[in-house]
């Protein structure tokens, strides 16, 4: 049998990767893969054990000795503990990119990674997937949109999940993690020069899943 496609989707905070990537693995029938889940639960990790989160040495030896596992779910477990809620407090979301700035962190989640991805079949959301984990990926996505949008629609799901939410708040905390993983030296947040970006500020969530299915469609 024909092996299936890999399909890297990378772009800032908020874009809509996550929501996106299930919904094309869905169609598809491919695994979803959030690389961003991976590094926020040894973020977490981390913080519980107290490890000073520039220590690049303990943070890469806690990793050799940390078990992460997505499921067809999207849950996450870390060490076998379901972490799928935790993962996501805002004290993760406002240090995961300390964590993620350190090379020989990404060289393991990268060696991860790909081996999640090595029969294809897969639909793998982040920052580095098609420049650096899948540069071989049949297909690579850049979601973009303002930083206005990207903000509201976190502001949005806040209110719904009944947080108390400062707007201009939530959107320097966007910008300054993008700034983070943008300006970091290994695998920054950047388009690979063969991704096909699409500017999803004014799209909605069907709009840009069926200009992916199309893209992948024409690809294969
Ligand atoms: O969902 P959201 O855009 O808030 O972030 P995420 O995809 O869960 O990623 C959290 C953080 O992990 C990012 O801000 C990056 O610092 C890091 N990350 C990364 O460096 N490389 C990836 N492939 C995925 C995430
Ligand atoms: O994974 P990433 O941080 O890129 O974004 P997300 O968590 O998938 O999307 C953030 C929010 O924006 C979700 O609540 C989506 O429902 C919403 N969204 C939207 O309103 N319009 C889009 N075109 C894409 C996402």
């Amino acid at each position: 049998m024909e092996n299936k496609i890999n399909i890297a989707i990378d772009g800032p905070a908020g874009a809509g990767k996550s929501t996106v990537a299930k919904l094309v693995a869905e169609k598809l029938e491919f695994i979803y893969i959030d690389t961003g889940a991976m590094y926020r639960a040894l973020t977490l990790k981390a913080i519980e054990n107290k490890v000073d989160l520039k220590n690049e040495k303990e943070l890469t030896n806690l990793l050799t000795n940390t078990t992460i596992e997505l499921t067809t779910t999207a849950r996450v477990f870390l060490d076998e503990e379901d972490v799928s809620e935790q993962i996501r407090s805002l004290e993760v979301t406002n240090s995961v990119s300390f964590v993620a700035s350190h090379s020989s962190v990404r060289f393991e989640m990268l060696d991860r990674q790909r081996s999640m991805a090595q029969n294809g079949g897969t639909v793998m959301d982040g920052r580095d997937i098609g420049t650096a984990v899948l540069p071989n990926a049949q297909v690579k996505v850049f979601l973009s949109a303002s930083v206005d949008e990207r903000a509201r629609r976190r502001y949005e799901e806040n209110v719904a999940k009944g947080f108390s939410t400062n707007f201009e708040q939530l959107k320097q905390e966007i910008a300054l993690r993008d700034k983070r993983d943008s300006e970091r030296e290994t695998a920054p947040l950047k388009k690979a020069k063969d991704a096909i970006e699409i500017d999803t500020t004014h799209l909605s969530i069907d709009e840009v899943v069926s200009s992916i299915l199309l893209i992948v469609a024409e690809r294969t």
